[in-house]
C-alpha cells in the first residue's frame, strides 16, 4: 500500500478484502465507514456487505480464508453464532459472549474479537477527555448484546458498580451471572430511583430509536454532573440526550461507538490505524439513498 502511488477507489490483484456478514445487512453503515477510511488512506482494499442467512453462517465463515478475505465484521443475528464458530476468541469476546470482528490469521484460522466495548469506552474518552469509569456508579438500561459489551467495558475500566435495569428481569439476571463483578440488577420500575448518585447513565435499549417507542425516564434524581450516553445514533440527539442536555448534564451520542469499534478491525485487516474525525462523522451520517438523517 502506498498513498502516493495508489489511485483512490481502484483495486488491484493484491487488494485486501473484508466485509460485514449479517442478515439483513442492507441497513449497515459499516461499508460506508470502512470505505471512507480506505479512500482516506489510499489503501488497495475493499469492504463489502455480505448477506448470509443464519442457516448458512458457519459455512460462509469457513469460506473467508478460502476466498482470501482478511476478515469480516459480524452483525445481527450472527454475533453469538460467530463465537461458537471461530477457532480462537479474545477474552472480551468470551466475556461478552459474542464476536463482532473476525481476523483471518496467516494459517487460515479464524480469530474472533469483540470491539464493541472498546468502541463504547473510546467514544466517551474522545467526547469527554478525562472521563473515567472509576468516578462512580453507572446505570445501564438494557440487557441485549450491546449492554453486555458496555457492562464488560465499564467493569474492565474500574466502575465500582453497574446498576442494570431491563424490562425482562431474567435477561438482566443472566447478564449479571454471566459477566460477574459488581453488577446490581434493579427492577425496570425502579430505574428512576437507581439514578441517585450515579455518575453515568447509558441507554442500550431500542427505546428512543427512530420508529420505536420513547424511553420514559424522568431525570430529576440524576446528579447534574452525571454523563449521559445513548448508544442510539438514529436520531443522533435522542429525547434522552436532549432532556439531559437541557438540565446541564454532559451528553455523548451513540455514533462514536460505531466509529470507534471499527478502528481495531480496520487496523488488523488493512494495517493502518484510522482516525475518527468530524468529517468521518458527517460522512457516515449521510444517507446515500436519501440525504442526511
Ligand atoms: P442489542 O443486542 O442490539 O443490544 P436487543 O438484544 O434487541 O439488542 O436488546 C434490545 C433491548 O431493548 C433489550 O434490553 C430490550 O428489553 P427486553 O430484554 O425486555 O426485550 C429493550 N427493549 C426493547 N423494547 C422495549 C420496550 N418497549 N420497553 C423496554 N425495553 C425494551
Amino acid at each position: 500500500m502506498s498513498s502516493e502511488s495508489f489511485e483512490s477507489g481502484m483495486l488491484s490483484g493484491r487488494s485486501r478484502v473484508a466485509g460485514i456478514i449479517g442478515w439483513p445487512v442492507t441497513h449497515s453503515r459499516s461499508p460506508r465507514l470502512h470505505g471512507f477510511w480506505l479512500r482516506r488512506y489510499g489503501i488497495d482494499g475493499a469492504y463489502v456487505p455480505l448477506p448470509v442467512q443464519p442457516e448458512r453462517f458457519a459455512e460462509a465463515l469457513r469460506a473467508l480464508p478460502l476466498l482470501g478475505f482478511a476478515g469480516a465484521n459480524v452483525t445481527v443475528p450472527h454475533k453469538e453464532a460467530a463465537l461458537a464458530s471461530v477457532d480462537r476468541a479474545s477474552r472480551e469476546a468470551r466475556h461478552i459472549g459474542a464476536v463482532n470482528t473476525i481476523v483471518v490469521a496467516a494459517d487460515g484460522t479464524l480469530e474472533g474479537r469483540n470491539t464493541d466495548g472498546f468502541g463504547f469506552s473510546e467514544n466517551l474518552r474522545d467526547a469527554l477527555p478525562g472521563w473515567s469509569a472509576v468516578a462512580g456508579p453507572a446505570v445501564l438500561l438494557g440487557a441485549g448484546g450491546a449492554a453486555r459489551a458496555v457492562a464488560v467495558a465499564l467493569l474492565d475500566a474500574g466502575a465500582p458498580e453497574v446498576r442494570l435495569a431491563n424490562r425482562t428481569a431474567e435477561r438482566a439476571e443472566r447478564l449479571a451471572a454471566d459477566i460477574g463483578g459488581p453488577i446490581r440488577v434493579v427492577g425496570w420500575d425502579d430505574r428512576t430511583a437507581a439514578l441517585a448518585d450515579a455518575s453515568l447513565l447509558v441507554n442500550t435499549t431500542t427505546l428512543g430509536m427512530a420508529g420505536q417507542p420513547p424511553l420514559d425516564l424522568p431525570l430529576d434524581r440524576l446528579p447534574p454532573t452525571a454523563v449521559v450516553n445513548d448508544i442510539i445514533y438514529a436520531p443522533l440527539e435522542t429525547a434522552l440526550l436532549a432532556a439531559a442536555r437541557r438540565r446541564g448534564n454532559p451528553v455523548v451520542d451513540g455514533l462514536g461507538m460505531l466509529l470507534h469499534q471499527a478502528r481495531p478491525a480496520f487496523c488488523a485487516w488493512f494495517g493502518v490505524e484510522p482516525e475518527v474525525t468530524p468529517e468521518l462523522r458527517r460522512f457516515v451520517l449521510q444517507d446515500p439513498l436519501g440525504g442526511p438523517r
